[in-house]
């Protein structure tokens, strides 16, 4: 059988951590044939380091050799590497946000269309063995109509001090654009793509502007840092849903949590832990499903579904379109809290 060849765009962090590992475990499917980064050294390193054949420094060069990228560079890069990618009639996946603004989403929307190319967005948290099991509850209308979603994406004190997270240049936000984005996605998803229609939010940068704060993850420049650290936010949608959202990464709290709760007419459900909760027989009952041992990684599984999409075995599981409103939410967010007023979005 023919296997897909793929090539890596930026090999920093993420991309030698879990985008090269996991397209290497689908080796029957998947040939990894070259990686290109604007460090070349770096590059020619992890070339070698993976052994993957060809290592560029200009992505055109890579284009002709692969049938698909992945792309995992700084978020400013995603929609005009993606463009050129789809262009060269290549498919793509890329790391999130899917891009800084909503024009660079229908930018890569376009282009996929145009070239009838694939294009998938790495929000990998959907891909969690939870999140699988949220979904199944939601598909089979175990809550009923979902009324309300809880969510809380919480770092204590751990702004990322390595790469550019705290350019907002190179990145376009901080806590929000880089770890709200997930959760909002994953609630999204969850409820069915409801349709947002206002938006209130607040995003601070107080905690990291201070001398000498506190931070587990390394070293930063606090009198450059210019993004979100702390966002809040409350978010109605065209179907009565509502959700109370915040972030953070550097939160004065006892520890990290990440929560995301629905609550249904018929019953209730927590994403992680996973825990069901249904009202019958005149009580509310804990019908929690259980994790089995041994569920593959989310990012092998995420690889899995965007290679085995390429070849025709599946179908995409993130799409673009939905990618493209988790952007236009974190826009309305970031423009509510800049003029202190709601957003209203209209579709
Ligand atoms: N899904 C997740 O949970 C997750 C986690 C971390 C990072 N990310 C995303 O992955 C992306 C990269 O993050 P990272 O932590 O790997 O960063 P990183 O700084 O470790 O790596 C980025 C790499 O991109 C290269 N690069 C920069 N500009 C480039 C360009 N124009 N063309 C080609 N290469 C270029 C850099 O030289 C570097 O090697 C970001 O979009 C980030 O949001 C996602």
């Amino acid at each position: 059988m023919t296997r897909l060849k793929m090539g890596v765009i930026g090999v920093g962090g993420i991309a030698q951590d879990r985008h090269i590992p996991s397209f290497k475990l689908l080796e029957d499917t998947v040939e990894l044939v070259a990686v290109q980064d604007v460090n070349q050294e770096r590059a020619h390193e992890v070339a070698k380091k993976f052994e993957i054949p060809h290592a560029f420094g200009e992505y055109e060069d890579l284009f002709k050799q692969v049938d698909a990228v992945t792309i995992c560079t700084p978020n400013k890069f995603h929609s005009s590497i993606a463009v050129a990618a789809l262009d060269a009639g290549c498919h793509v996946l890329c790391e999130k946000p899917m891009a800084i603004t909503s024009n660079e989403c229908q930018d890569m929307i376009d282009a996929a269309e145009r070239n009838e190319r694939l294009l998938s967005i790495a929000y990998h948290f959907r891909y969690t063995p939870e999140a699988q099991l949220a979904k199944k509850a939601m598909e089979n209308q175990e809550i009923g109509d979902p009324l309300v979603t809880r969510v809380q994406a919480m770092r204590r004190r751990k702004v990322p001090g390595w790469g550019v997270f705290t350019n907002k240049d190179l990145q376009g936000g901080g806590s929000l654009i880089d770890f709200g984005c997930h959760l909002l996605d994953l609630s999204l998803w969850l409820l069915d793509d409801p349709e947002p229609v206002e938006v209130m939010g607040k995003a601070y940068n107080r905690l990291s502007k201070t001398p000498g704060q506190v931070n587990d993850w390394g070293a930063f420049d606090h009198e450059t840092f210019n993004v979100d650290d702390h966002v809040t936010s409350y978010i109605t949608f065209s179907n009565g849903l509502s959700m109370q959202f915040e972030c953070s990464w550097a939160a004065n709290i006892k520890e990290d949590y990440t929560a995301l709760s629905i609550s249904g007419v018929d019953g209730g459900l927590s994403v992680y832990p996973f825990e069901l909760y249904q009202a019958k027989y005149g009580a509310l009952w804990d019908s929690s499903a259980k994790i089995r041992e041994g569920e593959p990684d989310p990012g092998y599984v995420q690889a899995k579904n965007f290679a085995d999409s390429c070849l025709g075995k599946d179908e995409l599981i993130v799409q673009p379109e939905q990618a493209m409103k988790v952007t236009q939410l974190m826009e309305a967010i970031y423009k509510s809290s800049e003029t202190g007023k709601s957003v209203t979005l209209t579709k």
